[in-house]
């Protein structure tokens, strides 16, 4: 039987998303093995909800490095420990270095909740909504070395409402990103992913084949 994935997830926060990794891949839906879970902040739900799963967890806390090169050496090195095919980032508030990028190349993936290339960066529902934008969304990409600028893997369109808030649209587009996550790691489990440049193809996988208007067209 060949080997899976192997899959380590980065979170800084609530770590919903690493729930929807580990509950798919209970579920047999995400056929990877997650290897690690390394958070920079003591405080981060993700360390529970790793150990509660019995997945080993680490906390690299960014403030005991004086620079951002050599936090990201322990984390590559934690990394390299436990073979690591496969980074995602979920909800990791630290920018990626070059020591990091070298260390797993083409090999970093991150999700971000707003349609890219608008919205990249923090506060990104709140910006959306300033905006006047009808719609928003999520968005896995490759990560680069810039802030959100990597190639594009797959985006989910989320409307927006007339009477939408900042946090009912983050809980709507995060509904969506348990969704797209899951599907992109197991397209890199069955080796689906093939990266040219920017463009990023799915073997075999179908198109989208609607269009949306918001408000709708009466
Ligand atoms: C998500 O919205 C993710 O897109 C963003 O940070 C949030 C993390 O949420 N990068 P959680 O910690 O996975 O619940």
């Amino acid at each position: 039987m060949k080997p899976k994935l192997r899959l380590a997830v980065l979170a800084s926060g609530s770590g919903t998303n690493l729930q929807s990794l580990i509950d798919q891949s209970q579920q047999g839906k995400l056929d990877v093995e997650i290897v690690l879970v390394i958070s920079n902040n003591p405080q981060s739900g993700a360390l529970e909800r790793a150990a509660s799963a019995g997945i080993k967890n680490l906390c690299i806390n960014h403030r005991n490095f004086p620079q951002r090169q050599d936090f990201d050496r322990a984390v590559v090195t934690a990394l390299q420990q436990a073979k690591t095919d496969l980074v995602a980032l979920a909800g990791f508030m630290r920018i990626i270095s070059k020591v990091f990028l070298e260390a797993f190349p083409q090999r970093i993936i991150n999700i971000h909740p707003a349609l890219l290339p608008a919205f990249p960066g923090l506060h990104v529902q709140k910006k959306a909504l300033e905006y006047g934008a009808r719609f928003s969304g999520c968005t896995v990409h490759l990560v680069d070395d810039d802030v959100d600028t990597g190639p594009i893997i797959l985006q989910a369109v989320v409307p927006i409402h007339s009477n939408d808030t900042e946090s009912t649209l983050a809980a709507r587009i995060l509904e969506q990103e348990h969704k797209i996550y899951p599907q992109a790691i197991q397209w890199f489990a069955e080796g689906r992913i093939i990266i040219q440049g920017r463009s990023v193809t799915v073997s075999g996988a179908r198109s989208a084949d609607v269009a949306l208007i918001n408000p709708a067209c009466e």
